[in-house]
Order: C-alpha cells, then structure tokens, then sequence
C-alpha cells in the first residue's frame, strides 16, 4: 500500500510517505515554508495543510496523488464533542472540526488526482500510539502518549503486540498534562503550544516549593488516568510578559511543574506496567518531548527500555497515522530507519546553489577533517549533510557546530541564534566514548530525547554543554548510522583529546531549522558563522 499521512488539525502540519510499510519520506511543513510550526494553534488554522511536504513526499517517491491506496488524517472528527461539553473554553473550536470533516475536499484540491474517498480519519492518539509502537524497533511494547489534547482525550495508555494495539485507559478532556503545561508556558511570558521547552529549561534554575499545590490540583486516579483541576496560577506566582525578564518565583513555578509532571509520569507508567508486565515503553505525544522527565522515567519507572519517537509531537501523527493505516491494510510495517527522512540533494545540486549564490566555496578532500580542523580552531560551523531531521532536534544534519571546551561558546551560540542566554545547547559524543563522560540517562541516545549527567571530571573539559545543574543533553553517534558525522567527532577528538562537540539546530531565532541549500545560504549570511559545510563544499567567511 501507498499510504500518505497527514497531520494539520492542531499544530506542526507535517506529511509522512509509507510505501508497502516501509517509511520513505516524512517532512514538516515549516521547513518547506519557512514559517515555524506551519502555523498557529488556533481553530482558525485547521484548514491549512501541509501542502508542500504532502506533495514532496509524492515527488520523493516518484508517484502522484492518483496513486495512493490511502491518506491517513490524524484527527477523527466523528470521537470529538463540543468543547463546552468537554468543559473546554474554546468559542471557536467548532471551525475546527467543521474544516476537520471538510479535509478530504480540502486535500482533493490540494494534492490533484487524489479520490477524497481514499482519506481516511485516524483517531489522533492512535496516530501518535502508532508513531510511538509501529515505529520504533520494539515490536512488542507498551505505549504512553500524553499531549495537549485530541478529540475529547488528552492520554492514551496501551500495548503493542505484533503491530496490534490494545487500549488500555485513556484520559477524557479536560484533564490534560499537556494543556497544564501550555497554560504556565503561557503564564511565564513563553509562547504556547511552541516554547514549553523553556519551562523545562527554566526549571533547573528554580526550586519545587509550589509542589505541595501543584500535588492537589494534579493527580492520578488509580485506573491509569489522573485528574488536573483549574489553577489560578497568578496567586502562585506573578504572570510574567513576554520580554520582561525573568524571576526566582518563575522559575520556582517551572520547576514545581516540572517535578509535579515528572512523579505523575512515574505513577501513570507504574500503573500501565502493572498491567502488562511489560519491560519497554515507547512514548509519544508532545509532553514526551520534556527529555529531563524521560531521564526520570528511564532511571526510575519500571521499564528496562524506553524509546522516545523523536517526532513525538503532532508533526510525528502524520507517520503514526499513515503506519496505522498500512498496518490496519495487511502490511507489514518497519521501524523508521532514522529521521533523515526529509529532503537531501546531491552534490552537482549542492555545487548549483553556491554558484546561483556566487558565494567563495572550494570541494575539500574531506569534509569531516575540514570541519574537525575549523572546530579545534574555535570556529562555529554550519554543517549542512544528507537528508533533514523529521522532528525539532537537529541530530547531525542542519547543526550548528561548536567547540565543546570554552564556556562562552554558550553565549556565542545562542548570539548567533539571537535567543535567551538560559536556552542550554547539546554535545554529540561519539557512542563508543558516552559511558565514560555521562551517566544516568539511557545510552545510546541517538535522538536527543534524554539528559544525563556530566562526569565531574568531564565538567570542566566540556563547560560549552554543561548546564547549569551539572547535565548534559546527549545525542550520542554510532558510526554505522551516521558514518560522516562519527568521522568529525573521531578527527575532532583526535585533535583535542575530546569526543564531544556541541551541537545545535542550525537557525536562527524564530525561524524553522534550515532545509535547502538556499535556507543554509541565508543562515550563513546572515549569522556570525565562520564555515558553512555543505556537502562535500565549504564556504569560509574568513581565513584561518
Ligand atoms: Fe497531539
């Protein structure tokens, strides 16, 4: 079967391209448009598609719209209710599922040729259970999906086996960690439904005293659900605009949320893991992107294993939903290979865009030596290589590169990306050395979905990707998977005695991690980068 999975109701419109169960092609839309998150969160928006990864996908995969055998929409507006119902406080959330009902019309005209016969609805959290289950290497798996909100639930909570899910509880609305968690995102001055993160990255600089609170109003009920009652945040702590700086009691508030969502977590998975007896998780959903309460799960909940679906936000339901629909079709689904599952080009392509651009560029013997050599130098590299990321995290392919051992490359990072100086960057570390620098969390960590601890005789090696509490996110690089960058950090290392490099997404503040050779050009040119590596060419802003 050729399967198209589409997700557009909430936020991060993104497409996925499955192809007789194997995963072929998945992009966000905000790569291909240049406007991050694809769009707002509002009901307004629901119609809006991802037109142009939906038809890139068909383009990558050399077929046309009138070949598909099905198209999987992430949301089933036949399950949802009216928000009043729900006890939601959304006037408009009607547009929302009138333009939900109407998408097969819409993705008609979108993608010409496609029948809108061939769309059909995949309940939402079983489109991120799938892109948690079917994904991942574990074919016999329990599940958690937990975000802001489906049609009328906010969790799933089930079991894989053989690609078959069995639904164990489900959490109705209005009780939502995720929505929880966007309120004080909202609270704190950030923006919601995009910069929860800093709320977990803020955390560590605060103290929980507004945990025994936060333990009334959040609670697990005992059959695998929980219950999140309204909050008055502002008798907790003063509502904070956005630019006004930030204060002891915020980030008080961020890490009582922070631990609150983190015990809450441990409860729900000890509940589901009662249930099955189960030895591994897979997680997905946006709050499974809150790497320090993976950690948390890892070292303390039940399971052995944990895999975290690196898109685990809305953006991953477009692949959930199109594996669920392989699946449900008689296919036999594969794990995702990697997430270099959006656009590449090749090298004639590579050399086109710096010649339009008329930009310095030579073709170096080796890339990885050039750039390894640049890094030892203190140089920040853009290292644009093979096929883009599917999910937020840069893991060695749209990365902005740094030397790991000087403190103030923190600094000129988050200079070069324009963003708040609390805003910690990640080392990659070759897989071979991790254990020796961190612990605690799971290893390997490919996908950057966990934190560990720095060794303290490593903290001073590394200050650049030590945060303030003494850890560190990992994204770890085996050298089968991602051979050009494991032979960067193997010359880096050669070079410094360090295994490690820092690396983060390559953008710049507001805007969508770069995708094309165009976007990379536009990065350089605009940002304090000393080499943009590109393909096997680099282009340098300066000699050294
Ligand atoms: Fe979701």
């Amino acid at each position: 079967m050729k399967v198209l999975g589409i997700n557009a109701i909430f936020h991060d419109p993104a497409a996925a391209l499955v192809i007789d169960g194997e995963t072929v092609a998945a992009g966000e839309e905000e790569r291909f448009s240049r406007r991050k998150h694809g769009k707002r969160p509002v009901p307004f928006s629901a119609w809006e598609l991802p037109e142009q990864a939906a038809r890139w996908c068909l383009d990558q995969a050399g077929i046309d719209a009138a070949d598909l055998d099905a198209v999987a929409y992430s949301f089933d507006p036949a399950l949802a209710r009216p928000a009043e119902e729900m006890g939601l406080r959304d006037p408009w959330d009607h547009l929302r599922l009138a333009y939900a009902r109407t998408a097969p019309g819409f993705l008609a005209t979108a993608l010409p040729g496609l029948d809108p016969g061939q769309v059909c609805f995949v309940p939402h959290h079983i489109a991120h259970a799938a892109s948690a289950g079917l994904a991942s290497p574990h074919p016999q798996t329990d599940v958690l999906v937990l975000d802001g909100r489906g049609e009328s639930v906010s969790h799933l909570a089930g079991r894989y086996d053989d690609g078959a899910l069995e639904i164990l509880a489900s959490q109705a609305l209005p009780h939502s960690l995720g929505l929880v968690f966007e309120d004080v995102t909202e609270h704190l001055g950030f923006l919601r439904s995009s910069d929860e993160y800093k709320v977990m990255a803020l955390a560590s600089y605060g103290s929980p005293r507004f945990l025994p609170e936060l333990r009334v109003a959040i609670r697990t009920t005992g059959d695998g659900g929980f219950r999140t009652d309204p909050v008055d945040w502002s008798s907790l702590v003063k509502a904070r605009s956005s630019g006004e700086e930030w204060t002891a009691d915020h980030a008080d508030l961020a890490a009582s949320l922070q631990l609150r969502l983190e015990e809450v977590l441990l409860e729900l998975a000890g509940w589901l893991q009662g249930r099955t007896g189960g030895d591994t998780l897979t997680l997905a959903g946006g709050v499974a992107l809150n790497c320090v309460a993976n950690s948390r799960l890892a070292g303390d909940g039940p399971y052995r294993r944990l895999w975290v679906q690196p898109a685990a936000g809305d953006a991953g339901t477009a692949l959930g939903g199109a594996l669920h629909v392989a699946r449900s079709g008689g296919d036999l689904t594969t794990p995702m290979p990697g997430v270099d599952l959006g656009r590449g080009w090749n090298d004639d392509e590579v050399e086109a865009w710096l010649t339009t651009a008329r930009v310095p560029y030579e073709r170096v013997d080796d890339v990885a030596e050039t750039v390894a050599s640049a890094l030892a130098a203190n140089c920040v590299v853009a290292w644009f290589q093979g096929r883009s990321e599917y999910g937020p995290r840069a893991l060695g392919h749209r990365s902005l590169l740094a030397h790991p051992g000087y403190a103030d490359n923190l600094e000129r990072l988050n200079d070069v990306k324009g963003r708040e100086q609390f805003r910690p960057v990640a080392p990659m570390v070759l897989a071979a050395r991790a254990s020796a620098i961190f612990s605690r969390g799971p290893l390997p960590s490919p996908f950057m979905l966990f934190v560990h601890d720095v060794d303290p005789a490593w903290r001073d090696r590394i200050p650049a990707v030590v945060h303030v509490d003494g850890t560190a996110r990992v994204q770890t690089v085996d050298p089968v998977d991602e051979p050009l960058v494991a032979q960067m950090l193997s010359a880096f290392e050669r070079r410094t005695g360090l295994p490690v490099v820092v690396n983060t997404s390559l953008n710049t503040a507001g805007r969508p991690m770069v995708d094309d050779p165009r976007d990379a050009l536009e990065c350089f040119g605009s940002a304090p980068v000393d080499l943009l590596a590109i393909g096997p060419f680099v282009v340098r802003r300066r000699a050294f």
